[in-house]
């Protein structure tokens, strides 16, 4: 049985360069994991008064990441932080209070973005928000992908160095969800 991973890609465009990096690791996934790209982008703006009531799309999107055994995070960066849409997945996810559906799971934070740093602001500060809802993010090795545009031909598939960069990535990401046990 795979291990069930919910994958978060904090862009909403078609042409994401974050979309083809979700879908290039499931590719290259090894067998003990099956990536999911749970989608984001119809979740309303969370809003606590929600928390008695939920729309459908909260109740359904906390059940999903709830069931599943690990969240691998996708993410774009957008003026140094983390978009919107992906803080937004992870405060409706975290609430009621004490109902978090991230509590205690493994988790990873890959980023992508078409300038040198790689998205390494908004790694950053969801791996903040990360430590806050314990989730136990893998530290090794840090993946921010600089100027990735280059690293996909124009069919979306990724290059030979991306996918020499990615294999590394989700091979030690399989090791980190095989070999947790929550303290
Ligand atoms: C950006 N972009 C950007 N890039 C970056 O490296 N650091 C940044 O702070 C920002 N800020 C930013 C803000 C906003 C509102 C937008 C729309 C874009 C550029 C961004 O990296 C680029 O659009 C990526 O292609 C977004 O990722 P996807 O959609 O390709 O996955």
């Amino acid at each position: 049985q795979p291990k069930d991973i919910a994958v978060i890609v904090g862009s909403l465009r078609k042409e994401s360069i974050n979309r083809k990096v979700a879908v290039a690791l499931q590719a290259l996934a090894p067998a003990g994991l099956a990536l999911d790209i749970v989608e984001i982008g119809h979740l309303p703006l969370y809003n606590q008064d929600y928390d008695d009531d939920s729309p459908q799309s909260y109740v359904d999107f906390r059940r999903r990441i709830a069931a599943a055994d690990a969240v691998l995070f996708v993410t774009p960066e957008h003026n140094r932080s983390m978009p919107a849409a992906m803080k937004n997945a992870v405060d409706i996810g975290s609430r009621p209070y004490s109902k978090s559906v991230w509590n205690g799971k493994p988790a990873g934070v890959i980023s992508a973005s078409p300038s040198m740093q790689g998205g390494f602001g908004a790694n950053h500060h969801l791996r903040q928000s990360l430590v806050c809802l314990n989730l136990y993010c893998m530290p090794n090795p840090e993946t921010y992908l600089g100027q990735a545009e280059r690293l996909f031909d124009p069919a979306g598939q990724p290059t030979e160095t991306a996918r020499a960069l990615l294999q590394n990535f989700i091979g030690a990401y399989a090791k980190w969800v095989a070999g947790f046990k929550a303290p």
